[in-house]
């Protein structure tokens, strides 16, 4: 499979281009700075300049075509509310309308869970962030693209257990960026498991188990 991720060079990003690579696919890894060129060829994956605001619709699509999927896990990272909706925001969405233009129907997206920061005081900045998402989440929702949403928990580095919750609707909790890209790893191999939103935290059930579960409990989703 020839994917390309947006925000390879990222935390959820390097992890999930060293998982793909290791099984064979072909990655495509866009950055911005030279030193992520360096972070996503270790990877294995190959990099690629690009600029989610600065590249219009056709340099996206230029760049997509030829690929079997898109993962993007970019995000503006607490940079301030204009970043977070040029990129969170109206980044998604252009790379959305790219990859219907370049015919790369599957498209991951790394969003967020609706109750994060429901056990702390929020910020201006916070509850733009989590408008932003969810305006991208309904822009990829309303296209005719093989889209899969997934919402992680609270972001944590300690090294992966392998073990998850999925769900559509499951309780907050944490979840490791290590598992986030194993779950999308596998989850990309899964093309039934698609148009859906699902919720992930750490959890006890192992990632390719809970892609299954996933699928066996709906009713709409077909193997
Ligand atoms: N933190 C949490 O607890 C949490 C929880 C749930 C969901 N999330 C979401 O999960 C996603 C991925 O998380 P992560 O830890 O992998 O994030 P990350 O480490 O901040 O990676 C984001 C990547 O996006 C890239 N990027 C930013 N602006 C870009 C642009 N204009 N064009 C192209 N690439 C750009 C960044 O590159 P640069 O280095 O150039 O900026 C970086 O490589 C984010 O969207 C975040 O909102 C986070």
């Amino acid at each position: 499979m020839k994917v390309f991720q947006i925000g390879a060079a990222g935390g959820i990003g390097r992890r999930l281009a060293t998982l793909l690579t290791a099984r064979g696919d072909e990655v495509t890894g866009m950055h911005r700075g030279p030193a992520q060129a360096e972070v996503i060829a270790a990877t294995g994956a190959i990099p690629l300049h690009g600029d989610l605001i600065a590249d219009s619709v056709d340099d996206l699509a230029a760049k997509f075509h030829g690929h079997d999927a898109i993962v993007f896990s970019a995000g503006a990272h607490g940079t301030g509310m204009d970043q977070t909706s040029l990129i969170d925001g109206r980044g998604l969405e252009k790379a959305a309308d790219a990859a219907r233009f370049a015919g790369v129907a599957r498209f991951v997206l790394v969003s967020v869970f609706p109750d994060a920061g429901r056990d702390r005081e929020t910020t201006p900045g916070f509850e733009n962030y989590m408008r932003v998402k969810k305006t991208a989440d309904a822009y990829l929702v309303g296209t005719d693209l093989d889209w899969l949403i997934i919402r992680p928990g609270t972001l944590r580095d300690e090294p992966g257990s392998g073990l998850v919750t999925a769900g559509l609707a499951i309780e907050y909790g944490d979840v490791r960026r290590d598992d986030v890209a194993a779950f999308i790893d596998v989850a990309l191999h899964r093309p039934a498991l698609n148009r859906v939103i699902l919720e992930l935290t750490e959890g006890h059930t192992p990632v390719a188990d809970a892609i299954e579960l996933v699928l066996e409990r709906s009713t709409t989703l077909r193997r």
